[in-house]
């Protein structure tokens, strides 16, 4: 049984929570400016970039429920937990459960790979640290650049919904907010399956 006086562990440290929550409004601010306001688009790219280079350091070093290894599945777990969600019986993880773990990798990819791009279409404008290697590599560079940049963009905001989507589902199956215990930091300890959860 849920209960409102069970015991909260401290799940997400507040780096992941700074990091979750910057990264979604860097992203978001990124990709609602594009080229209007430049200077927003290209800053909000480098620190993306920024956090994303210290949520891996910290994937290595951090707190239990941040590293890696804590959450990244083979394929053959991600797919039984897939099965599991559509049969509502899936077990509750307190971190990342394998295809939240799955769609993290895939994401922070996506985003790196749109960022990188990004920085490589400024370095053929002649600017930002990519200026110096593709100044001169030929205008012809810009547009497939372009292209390849916005694809990764699109992509990205496909996996967010997709994401946001998972969020909500996991949520109803083991009635709990999981926007709240990234926000709090904390999750209800018990790793009892809810009674829906049983056969
Ligand atoms: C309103 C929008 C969003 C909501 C409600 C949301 C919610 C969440 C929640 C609840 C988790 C924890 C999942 C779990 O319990 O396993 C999470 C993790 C994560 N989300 Fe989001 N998210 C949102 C937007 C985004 C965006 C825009 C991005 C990327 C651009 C993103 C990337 C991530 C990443 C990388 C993690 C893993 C956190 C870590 O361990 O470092 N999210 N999100």
């Amino acid at each position: 049984m849920n209960n409102g006086s069970e015991q909260q562990i401290r799940v997400w440290d507040l780096f992941i929570r700074v990091f979750h929550w910057g990264l979604a409004l860097l992203f978001l601010a990124a990709y609602v400016t594009e080229e209007d306001i430049l200077v927003i688009h290209v800053w909000a790219g480098y620190l993306i970039l920024g956090l994303i280079g210290l949520r891996i350091v910290w994937g290595f070093i951090g707190t239990s429920y941040a590293r890696f290894s804590s959450f990244v599945f083979g394929p053959e777990t991600v797919i039984q937990y897939l099965k599991d969600t559509l049969r509502l019986k899936a077990k509750r993880y307190i971190g990342h459960n394998p295809a939240g773990g799955a769609m993290i990798l895939v994401m922070l990819l996506s985003v790196v790979l749109t960022c990188i791009t990004g920085v490589a279409v400024y370095g053929v404008e002649g600017a930002g640290p990519m200026a110096s290697w593709l100044v001169n590599a030929g205008e012809w560079l810009h547009e497939p650049l372009e292209e390849v940049h916005e694809f990764f963009a699109n992509f990205t905001v496909t996996l967010i919904v997709i994401h946001v989507a998972g969020v909500i589902i996991e949520g109803l199956v083991h009635r709990e907010n999981l926007v709240d215990a990234m926000i709090t930091g904390n999750k209800r300890a018990s790793t009892a399956p809810d009674t829906k959860d049983l056969k």
